[in-house]
This record gives C-alpha cells, structure tokens and sequence, in this order.
C-alpha cells in the first residue's frame, strides 16, 4: 500500500485527479472503475475543470461503476447513475454508451443475478480495470461490500448495513422510498483491476482508515483485504489520518520517495 497524507480534502482531489489523468494519457482505451458518494465529487469537479480547460478528452474512456440501488428508477436524482450524469458524465466528452452502472432496475431477483453476471463479463471484455476509484465508509466497506463480505465475491445483489442505510439516509425525503438492496461489484472484482486508488477525508472516517491499513485482514473492515493488492494508492487528509499508528513513517515514504523521482536519493 501506497499512504499519501495531505493537507485538505481539496489537496486529496487534486493528487487523485493526477494519477486519474496519468492512467488516461498512458493508455489508448482506458477502463476506470468509478465511485459515488461525497467524497469523490471534488475529484469529478477538477476532472470536469481540467476538461472545460481543453486539457482533457474522454473521448477514448470506458467505465465501470461500484454499483446501484435496486428499487428506483435510473433517472431517480439518487440512483447512481443519476448521480454519475450530473457529476461527470454529462459535463464531458464522454460517450454515454462506454459507461456503466450495474443495471438495477428490476425487482426481479433472477434479472438482477444476470444483470451482475453479465456486469463481471463486461469489464473482463473491456479488458479489466486499469484504475478503481474507491472510497470507505464508516464501517470500512468498499462499494457496497459491507463487514463479512466474502473477499473473493463477484457482483451481486447485496444487503445494505444499518449503518450505510443511516449514512445515506440524508440523500433521501422523509417520507421517500429508501433503497435498503443494492447490485455492488464484488471485492474479488475490485481486487482485479490493475490499480486501486481509495480516497478517504474527515474524521468520520479515521477508524475505518486505521483498520484499512494497520488493523488484520478482516473481512469485518472489507478494506483491509487491499492490503494485499499489488498497486492500491491511499490517499487521505489530515483528519482521515488522524488515528494511523504509523502516521510520521507514511509521511517520510512519501518524502523519500518523491526525492527519489528526483534523483535526489542520497
Ligand atoms: P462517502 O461514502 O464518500 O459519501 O463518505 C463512501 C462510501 O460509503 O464508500
């Protein structure tokens, strides 16, 4: 694991809206794996900037979203794919048909078993993942994999926690439907993609954070399985460091390490 510790919530956009950008100019047809929720908005904000600038093109981008509700419609202002239009989608060049969301929208359980099936089928024909944006919630979850995920699940239908449900409630009206079934990329599906970038701001998130990267391979805080991953970058604000036991070594990595890109290693 790569520990990046920045300033701000605002640093953390900026440094994962580089590596995003890196990934793009590297490959002719590159596949993000994309993620909802308040944490990556900035990161969208400054993509959609950085477009706007004339800077960045994603006209040659494919991409896979985390997951979706079951039980509201897709045009729902909170369905992800709603969310995904309005955050980045439709403020870019990108070609709507070379973006997914896991197709949710059926009540029917065997549809929705397809749907996942064939959603794991997509990214394999796409030719996997080259970087997955992820987030955390409170409770250490990556997409909807909530605590006792399987660490080898693929894409599936998946119960959300009480916990997740409370967190997400404010996105809902008092007397509206709240979605409590959702269709998440499993973690073994997380785990293939090529690179892993989380993101993780304030201080709601330290104890997630600490069990992500100091705490056992659990399947209790299902982040922590990105331990194991060959290439996950983790980049947080102060306050989301803020109970890490190792805090000053992650910082010094970071130190020598950028001195060693400069060739200033001795
Ligand atoms: P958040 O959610 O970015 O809204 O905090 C992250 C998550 O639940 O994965």
């Amino acid at each position: 694991m790569q520990v990046i510790i920045l300033p701000t919530p605002k640093d953390v956009a900026l440094h994962a809206a580089n590596k995003v950008v890196d990934v793009i100019i590297k490959k002719t047809r590159p596949v993000l794996g994309l993620a909802t929720g308040s944490t990556p908005i900035a990161l969208y904000n400054e993509l959609v900037c950085r477009h706007q600038a004339g800077r960045l093109s994603f006209k040659s981008i494919r991409t896979f979203n985390l997951d979706e509700y079951i039980g509201i419609d897709e045009d729902h202002k909170q369905s992800y794919r709603s969310f995904m239009n309005r955050y980045l989608f439709d403020l870019v060049d990108i070609d709507l048909t070379n973006t997914h969301v896991p197709a949710a929208t059926s009540l029917d359980p065997d549809v929705l078993n397809h749907n996942a099936v064939l959603y794991d089928a997509k990214i394999s024909a796409a030719g996997g993942i080259d970087l997955q944006i992820l987030g955390i919630g409170t409770n250490g979850h990556i997409g909807f994999n909530e605590p006792t995920s399987s660490f080898s699940s693929r894409t599936r239908i998946k119960t959300l926690s009480e916990s997740t449900i409370a967190a997400n409630k404010r996105f809902f009206m008092a007397d509206e439907f709240q979605p409590y079934l959702a269709i998440t990329m499993g973690i073994g599906t997380i785990l293939e993609s090529r690179e892993i970038l989380l993101m993780a701001t304030g201080k709601e998130k330290a104890s997630a954070v600490k069990d992500m990267i100091e705490g056992p391979l659990s399947s209790m805080c299902p982040a922590s399985i990105l331990q194991q991953h060959e290439k996950a970058i983790i980049i947080l604000d102060e306050e989301a460091a803020s109970s890490l036991t190792l805090k000053e070594y992650y910082l010094w990595c970071e130190t020598k390490r950028q001195q060693l890109h400069k060739g200033n290693c001795v």
